[in-house]
């Protein structure tokens, strides 16, 4: 069959399609011994589940469940959520929105995808989006309805801490906006990285790009207000120069399928367009669930006692795996964890590709995400740089039977890539 340009441009396989294929398959194929440390499913935590299900029987007690699931509401989103979350942040952070500076989506994936090709591409004279550190969201990889040309993205400056950690840093000497860069982009804290770009660096993004009239892009899915999974002081910012985006997926609401986007009226008008023409208006369902806990602020309590305790303690203990797994004589480092569900692992010198070493773990029923993937902005010229062969992406929100597994099987694939070499 003959597709489109677009049409074609969206049956390219990307590392999304793997991931969504392989995380479904670990999570309902029955095999009992597969291991799916891929993917950003949040962890099922009681407490949140037992807040959306008071939730749901509130709803139904209340007789709010028929406005709810039988009619549409408006494109912006659902009139009582907005006016909550619009006080809850002007409460906490003071930046002064208004109903007007926000619109909902279906999940943030969908703000990022209608953000890109809305801000940059045919028809502008902007033609390009900005990735200031490589490494970055994998599920932005195909979302370019013009190819991958939409994005450019910045090699990191690697910082070595010791004892098999290190940190990326955004490269300030080599990041150029140039005249048809349309915004700056960027997941904070980093998805696939747990890096937390500083607030200085952070500052210095903004005024860069303020200079040159373009937006910060930051993608805040794990940042705070919620979910709040961070372990670095990092304040959440905005101003009418940035599209801030949040999500209800890492809270426990991913299939509720709804986002935030947080931007000038000019931007966000646009995509309530878009969401118009593409989906009438965004899902109700999870706007209404978390409504009643921004009203009354208790989001902010069980972020701050149970989210963000759990996601720590998970990282120290996926962490403490590969010391008890890896080989200490192998130079294996993992990112400093500042933030998100993810460790980065990455392994210096590694003898075959990590492509390679991903379907060795596959075999084996580990599910890891090859790093190469969260490399997709490099321009041509940087396409060759091995270190983007050379890092794997973990999950750390499965049980702990299953970390101990999976990250000895990966512990085991690694050695035997080095030895065989
Ligand atoms: C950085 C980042 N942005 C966006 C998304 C998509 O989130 P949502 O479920 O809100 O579409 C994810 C999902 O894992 C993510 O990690």
């Amino acid at each position: 069959m003959d597709f489109s340009r677009i049409g074609q441009q969206l049956n390219v396989r990307t590392g999304i399609n793997d991931l969504m294929e392989d995380m479904y398959e670990a999570i309902y194929s029955g095999r009992p011994n597969l291991c799916q440390l891929n993917g950003g499913a949040p962890a099922m935590l009681p407490e949140l589940v037992r807040m959306w299900r008071a939730s749901m029987e509130r709803i139904m007690e209340q007789g709010e469940f028929e406005s709810l699931v039988c009619s549409y509401q408006h494109p912006r989103g659902h009139e009582k959520f907005i006016q909550s979350l619009v006080k809850y942040l002007n409460d906490r952070y003071g930046w002064g929105i208004t109903p007007e500076n926000v619109a909902v989506t279906q999940g943030g994936q969908m703000a990022f995808f209608l953000l890109f090709n809305l801000l940059a591409g045919e028809g502008s004279p902007k033609s390009e989006i900005l990735f200031p550190l490589c490494p970055d969201y994998v599920g932005y990889q195909a979302q370019s309805l013009v190819g991958p040309s939409l994005f450019r993205g910045v090699k990191p400056r690697i910082q070595r801490l010791g004892n098999h950690v290190f940190k990326y840093g955004i490269d300030f000497e080599n990041l150029d906006i140039r005249p048809e860069t349309a915004a700056i982009s960027l997941s904070r804290p980093a998805n696939p990285t747990g890096n937390v770009v500083t607030d200085e660096e952070l500052d210095m993004l903004r005024a860069m790009a303020k200079a040159a009239g373009i937006p910060v892009m930051v993608d805040n899915a794990y940042g705070q207000p919620f979910p709040d999974i961070t372990s670095v002081p990092c304040n959440t910012v905005w101003d009418e120069n940035m599209v801030l985006s949040l999500s209800l997926s890492k809270i426990g609401l991913p299939g509720t399928r709804t986002g935030i986007i947080i931007a000038r009226k000019e931007i966000i008008d646009t995509v309530m367009n878009a969401v118009t023409v593409s989906a009438l208006c965004p899902n109700n369902l999870g706007q209404a669930l978390v409504e009643p806990y921004l009203a009354d602020g208790s989001l902010d309590a069980v972020c701050r006692d149970v989210v963000k305790p759990y996601y720590r303690k998970r990282a120290a203990f996926a962490e403490s795996l590969l010391r008890q797994y890896f080989d200490d004589e192998l130079p294996w480092h993992v990112h400093k964890s500042e933030g998100a569900m993810f460790l980065w692992l990455w392994m210096d010198g590694l003898p075959i590709p990590v492509q390679e070493l991903y379907e060795r773990c596959r075999e084996r029923g580990c599910y890891v995400n090859p790093g190469h993937h969260f490399f997709f902005a490099l321009p041509p010229e940087d396409r060759g740089w091995r270190h983007q062969h050379e890092c794997v992406r973990l999950s750390f929100t499965q049980p702990d039977d299953v970390l101990h597994r999976g990250i000895r099987i990966l512990a085991e694939e690694v050695a035997r890539a080095y030895k065989e070499a």
